[in-house]
């Protein structure tokens, strides 16, 4: 039987695919104006993204996404500054990032096609074949991370897409991985999502899911005050009350177990730590109706 997505997308050539410049491109660093332009846009209120109304890559962005998520200039619709969100992200993140996407490649390593599901730079994705996965997919919504993407990872198969709409078939992944994404969606996109992730997941397949823990939005147990811990949670606490997420709080007050439950998937492990609230889940063997019926 054919499907909607019975084969594979085709990836483009992301090397020879220009995409537009946008305002945020323009900034020019070598001048002091350029400096006080990205500050007034860093501190300022964040803005809608900005992009070329005849962009053919526009129809693949979801609404919610077109702000400037991170206060970044532009979002993540630039080839200068997600380049240098692609850097920073991880610096800001302490090396945390870097450790997580390893522990997750490495739990996945046994996988033969693994799915990336908002793979920004696609740092996981590029750990995951480091790790020995053979068939390895990045999606996102922006073109401008994607291209950055498949230039410093050419073994992975890069493609715009977003989580709510997998352009895949029934089945066809082992594994799916989602870190910094769902925190970054309305919920009821979410649920979307990983009702789709449940579509293309094989049956007993994995999700691994990373995301901002709620923890250091909460008070600093005062054991932790003169320990590395304690600072750690002070320095993540005030990015976290400086940075535009717009859908943080909704993502952190869903009940993540329930939404997980809902979508078809059980707990395999769960830890919740500052920076980062990690779950590993594992597709029912049977589809979710008949589990819960
Ligand atoms: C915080 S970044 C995380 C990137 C990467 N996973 C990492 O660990 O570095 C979130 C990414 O999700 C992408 N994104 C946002 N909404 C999306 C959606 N609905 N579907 C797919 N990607 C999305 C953004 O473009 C961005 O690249």
């Amino acid at each position: 039987m054919t499907t909607e997505h019975s084969i594979d997308p085709v990836t483009p050539d992301w090397a020879n695919l220009s995409l537009a410049s946008t305002w945020a491109d323009e900034i020019n660093f070598t001048r002091p104006r350029g400096w006080l332009q990205f500050a007034r846009s860093i501190l300022g209120k964040p803005q809608p993204v900005q992009l070329a109304p005849d962009d053919p890559l526009r129809a693949g962005i979801p609404k919610y996404a077109l702000q400037e998520f991170h206060n970044l200039p532009n979002g993540n619709y630039s080839h200068r500054i997600s380049r240098g969100y692609i850097t920073g992200f991880d610096r800001m993140m302490l090396g945390h990032m870097a450790r997580q996407r390893r522990v997750m490649a490495q739990q996945l390593a046994d996988c033969d096609a693994v799915l990336d599901v908002g793979t920004g730079g696609g740092k996981l994705a590029a750990a995951l074949v480091d790790a020995g996965v053979k068939d390895v997919w990045g999606v996102d919504v922006s073109p401008y991370m994607l291209k950055h993407a498949a230039t410093d990872f050419p073994a992975v198969n890069f493609y715009q897409a977003a989580a709510e709409r997998l352009p895949f078939c029934e089945q066809r992944f082992d594994a799916v991985t989602v870190c910094f994404l769902f925190h970054e969606m309305p919920p009821k996109y979410i649920a979307k999502a990983l009702a789709e992730i449940d579509r293309v997941l094989r049956p007993g397949g994995r999700l691994l899911v990373a995301e901002p823990s709620a923890r250091q939005l909460g008070p600093i147990p005062w054991r932790l005050l003169m320990r590395r811990a304690g600072w750690r949670h002070v320095y993540f606490k005030r990015m976290a009350a400086r940075v535009h997420e717009p859908f943080i709080k909704a993502w952190h007050g869903l009940d993540k177990q329930a939404l997980f439950a809902q979508a078809g998937f059980c707990l395999d492990e769960h830890n919740d730590r500052v920076p980062i609230n990690y779950y590993s889940l594992k597709k029912h063997s049977l589809p979710a109706t008949a589990v819960v019926g």
